[in-house]
């Protein structure tokens, strides 16, 4: 394929991006979370050059993205729990499963054959008006090769992706910088990934006791056989060098990644401030990922609030590979 094309972000390249899209060919765009790979949902074609261009096992479902809640009810099986959530979370950082409707006209590709699908508003203007312009419902995982660490910049996108998709929308980093929370409604609430709007958010919109919305926790050594998010992939967001956690100090051929008062080569946010970390971290593990670096040291994150997320990120780019 031809060189990926970077659209600037202004009207004429929405109208291109939104061309492109309706051409069956893929356009990665800026989320609040992470870049998406997006794809025509209703076209088996699209969305199998997704799974292609990202090297992704098929049985790995996609997250359908819409415009707003009246567009997300054309899909799937309403209830007054998704009611509440979309109300207190979306346009954000929050994606639902739920069962899919009959005559949805999505492409099985997108739900891996399950009977329910995981659907997102995104925030951020850019995907808005790529949205609106398409008029129709978006496949997009995050716009990285899978196993890798997910982007939050246009140069990430390249970095992984470059000549394997037709165009990127560059809207500059992205301001959550971690996927979104995933949860699913039927038959209970249940936290399938934690994300940009944290599992005691979530809790106390549905009147559930917070942790209570974590009916069952994902196990990090969940099988694929077994999968319903992908952060139940053991080895995930992995970089290339090796990742250390809970590290006070490099090893010898380490480079360290600080947090608050343990400093390193950079520090994922030296005020200790969670949401500017959640921001900055596969931007620094991007960074610190280069050739002639063994190993990736880094400082404890607290594990509450978005750095629950944070650390299930880390865990997974620790996690042995396969
Ligand atoms: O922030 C995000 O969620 C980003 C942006 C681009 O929206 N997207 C993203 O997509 O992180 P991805 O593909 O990397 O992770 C979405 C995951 C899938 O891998 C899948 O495991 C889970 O959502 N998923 C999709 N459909 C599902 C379903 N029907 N049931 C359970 N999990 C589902
Ligand atoms: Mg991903």
């Amino acid at each position: 394929m031809a060189k990926t094309q970077t659209l600037n972000p202004d009207s004429q390249s929405i109208s291109r991006a939104a061309e492109l899209l309706s051409a069956k060919r893929l356009v990665a765009f800026p989320t609040e979370t992470v870049y998406g790979l997006g794809g025509d949902a209703r076209a088996d074609q699209a969305v199998a050059a997704i799974y292609a261009a990202k090297g992704r096992p098929s049985f790995n479902p996609l997250i359908v993205h819409l415009p707003d809640t009246a567009a997300a009810q054309r899909y799937v099986h309403w209830s007054a729990q998704a009611q509440a959530l979309a109300d207190a979370f979306w346009p954000g950082p929050l994606t639902l499963v739920l069962p899919l409707k009959a005559g949805h006209g999505l492409s099985h590709l997108v739900t891996a054959g399950l009977p329910t699908v995981a659907i997102r508003v995104p925030a951020h203007p850019l995907a808005r008006q790529l949205l609106q312009a398409f008029g129709g419902p978006v496949a997009a995982p995050s716009a990285n090769p899978s196993g890798r660490i997910s982007p939050t910049t246009a140069a990430h996108v390249l970095a992984g992706l470059d000549g394997k998709i037709a165009a990127v929308l560059d809207g500059g980093p992205c301001e959550v910088g971690l996927e979104s929370t995933i949860v699913a409604l039927d038959p209970h609430p249940q936290l399938l990934r934690p994300g940009g709007a944290t599992g005691a958010a979530l809790a106390q919109v549905l009147g559930l006791a917070a942790p209570g919305l974590v009916t069952d926790a994902p196990s990090p050594g969940a099988q694929p056989e077994n999968i319903t998010a992908p952060g139940q992939l053991l080895s995930h967001y992995a970089p290339g060098a090796l990742v250390r956690l809970n590290a006070t100090a490099p090893h010898p051929g380490e480079v360290m990644l600080g947090f608050g008062a343990v400093d390193g080569a950079l520090n994922l946010s030296a005020a200790g401030d969670l949401s500017e970390a959640a921001a900055n971290l596969f931007d620094y593990l991007h960074r610190l990922d280069q050739p002639g670096v063994a190993g990736i040291a880094v400082a404890p994150v607290p594990d509450h609030g978005v750095g629950l997320a944070i650390n299930d990120r880390l865990r997974r780019a620790a996690a042995p590979r396969p």
